[in-house]
């Protein structure tokens, strides 16, 4: 192969800069020509490319958001969308294509594979780390301390005040970030789609919680981490259903977009330049169809539709602690 191409789609996340600069200086060593599609998918429809060399790639390793920016495309699932991205990627000669994003991501290259006889390769980079075949993607460990740093300062003024805080996080419909974020942070409760499903949060048990302990440690701080897309009307709405059941005064905090910025941390920045390089190598040894991942601190090819089809389960042992074992109001009577 001569030319290979890369992009970054979806939500972006903190070390998607490091993979590009992966993927450029290996295909520069292996004396490749390197080209970069703007937006997503939108580049491709839109024929948005432009060669990247060493040079474009230097000093962005430490750079949150991405270089090629991203975007979310709905007419690129269309046949005729995917057909014209296809004619355009042959136009421009390209033999591999790599995508760096999340499920929806990957479901497009997919889809791609269907009009294009190119070679696809995925790199998981989202916060949500809802990928399966991965332990951990992109972002994701960036995300969650950006979370927790965050939560701490919240914690400051919460034990000041003697307050309750529900924070709210990210992770789409995933509880990876908030499950990381209670343990990370020393939370009291933690509110996570695994565990409660959709209007099934048993909010009686949480405003006994919350009872149970003022009565027994007195008046303090309470911190209950709640992931995004849980409760109707969001933190907002499930503090002031509590503030009425308790009567006592309760604070919402929406992270937001927050967890998506910033430098990555190490482990993105060794996960990305490790994916990064490996996708090259891959796609030089004619593979296609594959989701690179790591499981166990080794790389490891996932076929792109497993990504999807199974739900990655959340860690057990950390729910345990976390629900369990440092939940000290649990075990008290
Ligand atoms: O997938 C990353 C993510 O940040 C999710 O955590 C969140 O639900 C979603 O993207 C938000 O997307 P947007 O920025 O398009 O509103």
């Amino acid at each position: 192969i001569k030319t290979i191409a890369v992009l970054t789609s979806g939500g972006d996340a903190p070390g998607m800069n490091a993979a590009i600069r992966a993927v450029v200086l290996a295909g520069h060593h292996y004396n490749l020509n390197v080209l970069g599609y703007q937006h997503g998918y939108i580049g491709l429809m839109e024929q948005e490319y432009q060669p990247l060399t060493p040079g474009d790639v230097y000093n962005i390793i430490q750079r949150g958001g991405t270089l090629l920016k991203s975007a979310r495309c709905e007419p690129f699932k269309t046949e005729a969308g995917a057909q014209q991205a296809a004619d355009n990627l042959q136009q421009a000669g390209v033999d591999a294509l790599i995508v760096i994003g999340g499920d929806g991501s990957f479901r497009g290259a997919e889809h791609l594979s269907h009009f294009w006889d190119g070679q696809v390769i995925g790199l998981p980079g989202t916060i949500d780390n809802d990928v399966f075949g991965t332990d951990a993607t992109i972002g994701y460990y960036t995300a969650i301390d950006t979370a927790l740093e965050n939560i701490d300062r919240v914690r400051d003024t919460a034990d000041a005040f003697e307050r309750i805080f529900l924070i709210e996080v990210m992770g789409r419909h995933a509880g990876f970030i908030g499950l990381s974020a209670a343990v990370g942070s020393g939370a009291e409760q933690v509110l996570l789609p695994e565990l409660c499903e959709q209007e099934q949060i048993d909010i009686d048990a949480l405003t006994r919680h919350i009872q149970k302990a003022q009565k027994i440690r007195g008046k303090c701080s309470y911190i209950v981490i709640v992931s995004e897309n849980l409760w109707p009307g969001g933190a907002n709405a499930l503090a002031e259903d509590l503030n009425r059941r308790t009567g006592i005064e309760c604070r919402p905090v929406i992270l937001g977009h927050v967890q998506r910025g910033g430098s990555p941390v190490s482990l993105d920045r060794m996960l990305a330049s490790k994916l990064g390089a490996y996708a090259v190598e891959a796609a030089l040894a004619g593979k296609s169809g594959i989701m690179l991942g790591e499981q166990n601190a080794k790389v490891c090819e996932v076929p792109l539709a497993q990504t999807w089809s199974q739900r990655k389960p959340l860690d057990p042992y950390l729910v345990r602690i976390q629900t369990e074992m440092f939940d000290l109001l649990s075990t008290e009577a």
